[in-house]
């Protein structure tokens, strides 16, 4: 099994990072394949917690080649301040490698991405203000800052000279318009306001200090910056196994997610190709994480959320606060429409389910297994147009609860029965067997339903 991709099924921390360190122990090499510092994973080891957003669950395996591959987006800032934390704590980094094609978040884009959202004002999407979308724009657009790129001050300074000037004209736009609109409403021009859309020019925006500061930051990240893709291979070839770790999930993948609700890179299976440089046929297994309830942070349809006591009972025994943002998340019932349609995208082979214990004394258990639209038509599957998934109302299948405290199971017979009936249901509704369970944060806190799998690192 050299080629694995695990992926979230649902909107994103269901608990990727958790999976990713078990396979890991199996594996040669963790590489993310796409996303920022918007992410956010946990893992809990030996009692200790580790919160990261850039680095791969992977760097907590020194012997394992911890990548960083060409479909992410990295703030340098963000990444050195991981990478010190980590050394800090006695946690060895020489293993992580960094693909000099990634690009670059820049300061403007975290300016762009703010001043965007305020711009939006109730339309927004809620982002988490990392600079992700404008940074995968200046991608797209042929202007974006690549991590080669610190290598050599003169062409850093070329292209954020090109980069610059579109970006201070547009954040110029943005706070003339923001001026008119405070004007309108009655406030003082310059009166409190957003600090990303004030008047003055910003002195983070300069070419000269950006250039310096930039060319430091690649000083300090060289000797991790190499030919990633070639590492894949080499991997690969030799019979190795290569974990492909994805962020975010499949309901915020800006082509199949819940458009413009969504993130800006490509979270699902098939982008693990083209964000680590590997061939579709270097994939032999596909690993969804879905949670057993569901959460959404930021804007945008979610059908099964719970705006009563049971989806605050969720949010505080789940502990659905955001990683990267402190946010409240969303919570909600299991939705199977929704998860049906991410086992097919991403063609998963198996399916972990997380966190089971936070279901613990909700009695009874719903999941959604079709929707219902405005107008009464029924919808087995996901619906592809926006208006209908924004009105949709989900039926659901009661399923029985359970009391007792799941936090000691490690096997599938500790379960209690209505507890594996659940699991059951959801493994037959979406036709994907459920090889993994969560029943608390800590790393032993897991259920291998069959057989662990048998990885063989090279
Ligand atoms: P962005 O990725 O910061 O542009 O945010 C776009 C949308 O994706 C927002 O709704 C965010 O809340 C959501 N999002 C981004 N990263 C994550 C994540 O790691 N977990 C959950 N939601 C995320």
């Amino acid at each position: 099994m050299p080629g694995i991709v695990i992926v979230g099924a649902q909107w994103g921390d269901e608990g990727k990072g958790k999976v990713t360190d078990l396979l890991a122990a199996g594996a040669d090499a963790i590489v993310r394949f796409q996303g920022g510092n918007n992410a956010g994973h946990t893992i809990v080891r030996d009692g200790e917690l580790f919160k990261f957003h850039l680095i791969p669950s992977g760097i907590l395996y020194p012997e394992k080649a911890c990548v960083i591959g060409n479909g992410v987006v990295l703030d340098p800032r963000i990444l050195l301040e991981e990478i010190e934390g980590l050394k800090r704590r006695g946690i060895d980094v020489g293993n992580l490698r960094i693909s000099a094609n990634a690009h670059l978040i820049m300061p403007y884009h975290v300016l762009l991405d703010t001043a965007g959202e305020v711009k939006l004002g109730k339309l927004s999407i809620g982002t988490t203000r990392r600079g992700i979308g404008p940074c995968y724009a200046d991608k797209a657009l042929r202007l974006g800052i690549r991590v080669q790129d610190l290598l050599d001050e003169k062409i850093l300074r070329k292209k954020i000279l090109a980069a610059l000037e579109p970006k201070q004209q547009a954040l110029r736009e943005l706070s003339v318009q923001r001026r008119k609109l405070r004007k309108e409403a009655g406030e003082g021009a310059r009166q409190g306001g957003d600090p990303s859309v004030a008047d003055a020019p910003d002195p983070r925006l300069d070419l000269h200090t950006m250039t310096e500061e930039f060319a430091g930051y690649g000083h300090r990240l060289e000797p991790h910056i190499a030919d990633t893709s070639r590492l894949c291979w080499n991997l690969l070839d030799g019979g190795g196994t290569v974990l492909f770790e994805g962020a975010q999930a499949t309901l915020l993948d800006l082509d199949h997610g819940t458009y413009p609700f969504v993130t800006s890179s490509n979270p699902i299976a098939g982008a693990a190709c083209v964000g680590a440089g590997v061939g579709p046929t270097d994939i032999d297994e596909v690993w969804g994480v879905a949670k057993a309830y569901a959460t959404r942070v930021g804007a945008g349809p979610f059908p099964t959320e719970l705006l009563d006591s049971v989806g605050r009972q969720m949010l505080e025994a789940g502990h659905e606060f955001g990683t990267t943002t402190g946010r409240e998340r969303r919570c909600g019932w299991m939705d199977l429409v929704a998860l049906r349609y991410a086992v097919r995208l991403n063609r998963m082979s198996a399916l972990a389910v997380t966190k089971l214990d936070v279901l613990s004394g909700i009695d009874p258990l719903r999941v959604a297994v079709r929707y219902r639209s405005r107008e009464g038509a029924v919808f087995d599957s996901f619906p592809y147009h926006q208006s209908i998934l924004h009105s949709a109302q989900p039926e659901y299948e009661e399923l029985p609860g359970f009391e007792a405290d799941l936090s000691a199971c490690r096997s599938e017979a500790d379960l209690p029965p209505q507890a594996r009936a659940y699991l059951d249901f959801v493994a037959g509704f979406v036709g994907v067997p459920i090889r993994l369970v969560g029943v608390g944060p800590g790393r032993d806190q897991v259920v291998w339903m069959g057989d662990e799998p048998r990885l063989r690192a090279a």
